[in-house]
């Protein structure tokens, strides 16, 4: 199986060789001529043998777009008759096989076929009979391309369409392509061309749509030619409005200050053209324009008034306006947070900030007093003398030392219900008579000696 397969192989791979070889007599290196209107354009022919070892005979004819067929030129290796029609037009220098297309014309345009047959010397009666077809366009370089606008003023986003046109004086074949800001702008649902891109249509145009365009014309025989670039300009906006201070503390829309402080506020909004700033006070149950631009200077020296304040940005072309509300708080920040105080229900971040703070605040007391006086160390501290309790079977034995220890023991008395015990915190002061002290110590050494003193520690 596997042999027949590789044979067969060889048999292909043989039969390819013989063709290629074969067909080598002659070789054109192109195949598709790009010719220039009014240039001369070579057709050539390589040949691959001794033109001294064989003799020659062939045609080159020519068949037109419309599909008419000529022959243009008959030749051998001696002589060789060229069409009249053509006689000045074509140029063939036998046994040169190439053929020259002088002063190329729409004409011209068509497909050149070769018929080359060849007999070899030593090889009479074998005819070799070799044909080539080459393709020729014949075209018009590019001239600058034009572009133009409509409308030629700015527009207003969403309330019109723009419509590009490009057009060249020469060219043939032109293609057109459309760039913005040097990216090319493909087709979309905004974005229409024409069947041969000559026209862009940007309905309706938008923000995005802004910027420098130019097209491009080129054709097989002119790179890309650039037009002048012609900048689109679309009014918009006011877009993605906020108010920025640099000063004071920020809380969503709340801003804090220190008392007496100067505070500017930036307001900004993307908007074409530049918008129009105004700023606007509604503390005092009363809307007030304060200034106007995008900047407002602000010194307070009113603690605990929550000021109402309102930016609002206008396009005077798009006719559009936005506005962004912001709260005033005018507190001590450099003193401390809890100092904070508040006045009405407008300032309710705030409010929500200084009872976390206070609640975080309580929760790390907590924590403090409770590492102070946890159980757990004294048990460890316990743990460390075992050999002082265990060693004792009397309950009147070795009080002498106990002096040190009493206030600590007390916490042990209870290890064998760890788990739900709440050691008390009593200091060594709390403790007054040396009955309490006893009576603690007592304790202790009954409950240390029933309970393994590893299980102290899990
Ligand atoms: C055939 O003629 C062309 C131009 O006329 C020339 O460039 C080319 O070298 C010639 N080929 C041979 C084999 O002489
Ligand atoms: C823009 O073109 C759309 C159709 O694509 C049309 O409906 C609309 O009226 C045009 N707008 C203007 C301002 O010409
Ligand atoms: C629109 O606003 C711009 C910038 O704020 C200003 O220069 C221009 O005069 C205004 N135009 C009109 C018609 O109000
Ligand atoms: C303040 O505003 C409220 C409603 O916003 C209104 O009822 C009240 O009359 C106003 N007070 C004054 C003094 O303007």
């Amino acid at each position: 199986m596997e042999a027949t397969g590789r044979t067969a192989l060889y048999v292909c791979s043989v039969l390819f060789i013989f063709t290629e070889v074969s067909s080598e007599f002659i070789h054109i290196p192109t195949l598709v001529h790009h010719g220039i209107e009014g240039k001369s354009l070579l057709l050539s022919v390589e040949t691959h043998f001794l033109m001294d070892e064989a003799e020659i005979q062939g045609t080159w004819s020519h068949t037109k777009l419309s599909g008419t067929r000529t022959t243009l030129v008959t030749f051998t290796k001696q002589a060789a008759i060229t069409d009249m029609m053509y006689r000045n037009h074509l140029l063939f220098r036998e046994p040169n096989v190439s053929l020259l297309i002088r002063k190329l014309n729409q004409e011209d345009e068509g497909d050149y076929h070769l018929s080359l047959n060849i007999e070899f010397h030593n090889k009479t009666g074998l005819v070799i009979k070799e044909e080539r077809t080459v393709h020729v366009t014949v075209d018009v370089p590019v001239s600058i391309p034009m572009i133009q606008k409509s409308p030629s003023y700015a527009v207003v986003e969403d309330k019109a369409n723009v419509t590009w046109t490009c057009s060249v004086e020469r060219g043939t074949r032109v293609v057109f392509q459309w760039l913005r800001n040097n990216v090319a702008v493909g087709a979309s649902n905004r974005y229409h061309f024409s069947q041969d891109n000559s026209t862009l249509l940007i309905s309706p145009v938008r923000k995005e749509d802004k910027g420098t365009y130019r097209c491009v014309a080129s054709n097989p025989v002119s790179q890309g030619r650039n037009s002048r670039p012609v900048e689109l300009n679309v009014y918009y906006g006011p877009y993605n409005l906020e108010v920025n201070s640099v000063q004071g503390l920020r809380t969503g829309e709340v801003f804090t200050i220190n008392p007496g402080e100067l505070v500017f506020f930036e307001c900004q909004a993307d908007s074409n053209p530049p918008n129009s700033y105004v700023w606007i006070s509604k503390s005092r149950n009363a809307t007030q324009i304060i200034t106007e631009g995008p900047r407002l200077e602000v010194r307070s020296y009113r603690l605990a008034q929550a000021e109402e304040y309102l930016c609002r940005a206008f396009n005077n072309v798009t006719q559009k306006q936005d506005e962004a509300q912001f709260t005033l708080v005018v507190a001590s920040l450099g003193t401390g947070k809890e100092k904070h105080t508040q006045e009405g229900g407008s300032v309710s971040p705030l409010a929500a900030i200084t009872v976390c703070s206070l609640f975080v605040i309580s929760l790390m007391l907590l924590f403090f007093l409770r590492k102070t006086c946890h159980p757990k160390r004294v048990l460890m501290s316990i743990y460390n003398r075992p050999f002082l309790e265990q060693k004792r079977p009397h309950r009147s034995a070795g009080h002498e030392d106990a002096t040190e220890d009493f206030g600590i023991y007390e916490f042990v008395s209870i290890p064998g219900k760890m788990e739900s015990a709440q050691a008390s915190c009593r200091s060594l002061a709390r403790l007054e008579s040396i009955q309490d002290m006893h009576t603690t110590i007592y304790d202790v050494i009954r409950h240390v000696s029933e309970t393994p003193s590893h299980s102290l520690l899990e």
